[in-house]
């Protein structure tokens, strides 16, 4: 049994994460300082898994409280998924986002150096990509940002890259997330945000439930079928275990490699609504509005490396995100 150290694992998609590890099995340590997210995801996780998670409320931030936890256990593995995210905040603090973002993840990479842990799954994003020439994309594109958040995922890389030239030890696993959605079919856990959200499918979920009125639709005029943005949305479950199938490459083949998580397909936002007001049996108003800054017409993986390198893929169809998305909405109209 392996003792793998979750960090941000309170947050959506480390909870979901943590879910799957101890359904594996495996013995979870999650730190969290609990700035997005709340205890009670957690205590959900271990009722539907019947098993303890051992969790310390620290902020990646303070060296002091990350040293003692690779003291007290003995950690194989870490997951790292602590980090702010949203796009749309980190223009108008970056020097929050550079602090939390990287400093937090130097200081957990220090503890795990001092302690001799060198296998590393770190959650990585498609924004990374930037503004790709084309779709689908693999892991060889190009690489830029276009907003402190998305530069902060990309100075990681880089460091982790580094890390591994000077040390060829270490083991690490870039994940670049396309579009997490959906929730465990529960209903017990899912996505939470702060206030009004910033992405679709917990914006149609609120219009659905009926706690805001109508869904901004950012631009109808892109190159897409139907002028609207096409994103890779991937059911969070599957996401969640392709960090499983990253964890186990991990034991057998050394070395650093980037990996895509997403379905391979692109879904533009009236083919979200159209399947979300299906999976609900609500109807989601809607009115375009201007495209909103830093936005791309198209985005979705070319997924045959995380097949190759991992043997994952996703499973879930767009009806099962939508269905499990609003079975956690209305079963938690106000989230934890
Ligand atoms: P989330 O906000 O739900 O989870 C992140 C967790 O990290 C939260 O519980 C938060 O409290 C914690 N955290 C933040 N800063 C911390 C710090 N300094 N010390 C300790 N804990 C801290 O976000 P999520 O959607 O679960 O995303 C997880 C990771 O995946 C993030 O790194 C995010 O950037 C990345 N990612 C997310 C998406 C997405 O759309 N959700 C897409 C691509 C990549
Ligand atoms: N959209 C709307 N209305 C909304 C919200 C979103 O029309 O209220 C549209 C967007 O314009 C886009 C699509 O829905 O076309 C998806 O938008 P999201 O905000 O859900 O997702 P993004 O692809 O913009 O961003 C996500 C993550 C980022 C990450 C990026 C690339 O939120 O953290 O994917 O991986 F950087």
């Amino acid at each position: 049994m392996s003792q793998i150290l979750v960090t941000g694992g309170a947050g959506y998609i480390g909870s979901h994460t943590v879910l799957e590890l101890l359904e594996n099995g495996d013995e979870v340590i999650v730190i969290d300082n609990l700035s997005n997210s709340k205890l009670e995801s957690l205590k959900r996780v271990e009722e539907l898994s019947g098993k303890k998670i051992i969790f310390h409320q620290i902020d990646l931030l303070n060296k002091d409280d990350l040293g003692a936890e690779f003291k007290k256990y003995d950690i194989d593995a870490v997951i790292h998924f602590a980090g702010l995210k949203a796009v749309g905040e980190s223009v108008k603090i970056p020097l929050s986002y550079y602090q939390n973002n990287l400093t937090g993840t130097l200081n957990l990479l220090g503890a795990m150096k001092e302690h001799g842990v060198k296998k590393l799954v770190f959650s990585s994003s498609a924004t990374v990509y930037g503004d790709p020439d084309s779709v689908p994309i693999t892991e060889a594109f190009p690489t830029s940002a276009t907003n402190p958040y998305g530069r902060s995922k990309l100075i990681i890389e880089e460091i982790l890259r580094d890390l591994y030239v000077s040390d060829n030890e270490w083991d690490i696993i870039l994940l670049r997330y396309f579009n997490p959605v959906g929730a465990h079919k529960s209903g017990r856990i899912g996505e939470d945000p702060a206030g009004i959200p910033n992405n679709l499918m917990p914006y149609i979920s609120k219009v659905a439930v009926g706690q805001l009125e109508i869904l901004p639709v950012y631009g109808n005029d892109y190159d897409t079928p139907d002028g609207t943005g096409v994103r890779d949305y991937i059911h969070v479950v599957d996401l969640a275990l392709g960090h499983l199938k990253a964890l186990e490459h991990l034991s057998v083949h050394p070395g650093l490699e980037a990996i895509n998580l997403g379905t391979g397909r692109g879904y533009s936002v009236f083919e979200i609504l159209h399947a979300f007001e299906q999976a609900s049996g609500k109807t989601v108003a809607f009115e375009i509005k201007p495209r909103r800054t830093g936005d791309i017409a198209k985005c979705f993986a070319d997924t045959s490396k995380a097949d190759d390198v991992l043997g994952w893929k996703a499973e879930r169809d767009l009806a099962e995100m939508c269905e499990d998305a609003w079975r956690w909405q209305s079963m938690n109209p106000n989230g934890y």
